[in-house]
């Protein structure tokens, strides 16, 4: 194992803590954009808490409200020029991944120079990746893509019918402000999309690494019990604070690096995934819980023990033989997301899906070549591809 770890953000975590978002706040500026989304903080509450906190530290803010699920390159632009129009010396991204993405790619944008699509990641071209950024501070409401500790953002493009990432050292935020209980408001569809956001992210990273690290596979074996045990309880009762801070704080361990150190993991499901939305605006762990098991079901053959781990350790499979084991872990896996609301098929979530191969060629155009885009085990083609998305 070679590798480099870096994670600067300071991580403020646990029931009420919102309240101390004005104290982080001041320490970095003293007039704040305020991201947000289309209205979910204003009616559970979160709003006014989190500006009750800036106020009695003094920090001032103008509000950029409005972020949509699966953010656009148009609200990006609009928040930094809010940026640059208000002399904003600070940015704090308020709701889910998609208001967090945005607000992190607003605070580069507003000292970048040239359009911020140009740092986004597109196949065939290499981009200009921001190296500054005001300071964020991510305060989540919805437990699921991590982006309130690590270095990356998703961001859409309506003209271009893209979805991709970009992922710089500058974007990680200062301080994440975790408080559970903003997320005890999340519906009970968005619960279990954050869910399968999640096992993805963990399974993403154990599948996808190179062999030879049991910290790593002990690590996401011990959150994606955590995150299906909490995550049932979660979704079938939302009002239960234990559960969500179990799930908040799973979500925050899958993706902010520490998992996956060491793993150089890759991750095939989620560019897929970016297609799906892109092409349907459907929501990221919706689209996650239809390809993520297809894809093991493609991947199990070629490293049939590391699936069958994953079935004993995780989903309980009891079976000796690797191969009927990794293939019950899978189904098992299918039969928990199904149970907790997640779609199976894309006709569940889209009325008029398009041909597996359009797909399956949408995701190569943006993400690479079959062996970019899924270098590593197992080697994909397009038909290999399109049998994921049938
Ligand atoms: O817009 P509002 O009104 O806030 O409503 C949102 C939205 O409708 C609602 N919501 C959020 N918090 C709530 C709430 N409703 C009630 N109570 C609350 N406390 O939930 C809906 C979905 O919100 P969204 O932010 O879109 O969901 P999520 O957190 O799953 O974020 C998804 C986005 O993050 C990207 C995805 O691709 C997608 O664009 N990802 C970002 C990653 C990263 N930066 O590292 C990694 C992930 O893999 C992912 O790709
Ligand atoms: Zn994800």
């Amino acid at each position: 194992m070679k590798f480099s770890f870096y994670n600067p953000t300071r991580l403020i975590f646990g029931a009420r803590c919102v309240s101390k978002l004005g104290e982080a706040a001041a320490s970095y500026g003293s007039m704040a954009l305020l991201v947000t989304g289309r209205g979910s903080v204003k009616r559970s509450g979160a709003f006014e808490r989190a500006v009750e906190s800036l106020k009695t530290a003094g920090v001032s803010f103008v509000e950029c409200e409005g972020v949509e699920p699966n953010p656009r390159i148009s609200t990006v632009r609009r928040g930094a020029e809010m940026i640059r129009r208000h002399r904003c010396d600070l940015v704090v991204a308020l709701g889910g991944g998609s208001v967090m993405d945005a607000a992190k790619v607003m605070a580069a944008a507003a000292l970048y120079e040239g359009d911020p699509w140009d740092m986004m990641y597109v196949r065939g071209r290499k981009p200009r990746l921001p190296d500054k950024a005001l300071p964020v501070i991510t305060v989540p409401t919805l437990a699921a893509t991590g982006s309130e500790m690590n270095e990356g953002a998703v961001i859409s493009s309506d003209e271009l019918k893209v979805k991709t990432f970009v992922e710089a050292e500058c974007l990680f935020p200062r301080v994440a402000v975790v408080d559970p209980e903003l997320t005890l408001s999340v519906p009970r569809d968005h619960t279990a999309y954050g869910v399968s956001d999640i096992i993805a992210h963990l399974t993403e990273g154990y599948f996808n690494g190179v062999d030879g690290t049991p910290i790593q596979d002990g690590f996401a074996e011990a959150a994606l019990r955590t995150v299906i045990r909490w995550g049932r309880v979660a979704v079938e009762d939302g009002s239960s604070l234990e559960a969500r801070t179990q799930v908040q704080w799973a979500s925050v361990v899958a993706l902010n690096g520490w998992v996956q150190v060491g793993t150089r993991a890759y991750f095939p499901v989620h560019m897929m995934e970016h297609t799906l939305s892109a092409l349907h605006d459907v929501p990221h762990g919706a689209g996650l819980a239809v390809l993520n098991p297809a894809w093991m079901s493609f991947a199990a053959p070629s490293r049939v023990e590391k699936f069958a781990a994953f079935a004993r350790n995780v989903m309980e499979v009891q079976d000796r033989d690797d191969g009927s084991a990794a293939e019950e872990g899978i189904r098992r896996l299918r039969e928990f997301l199904a149970s907790i609301g997640c779609p199976s098929r894309i006709s569940d979530m889209v009325d008029s899906p398009l041909e597996p191969v359009d797909y399956a060629r949408a995701t190569l155009d943006v993400a690479g070549d079959e062996r970019g885009l899924l270098r590593g085990r197992p080697h994909m083609d397009l038909s290999d591809l399109e049998g994921i998305f049938k």
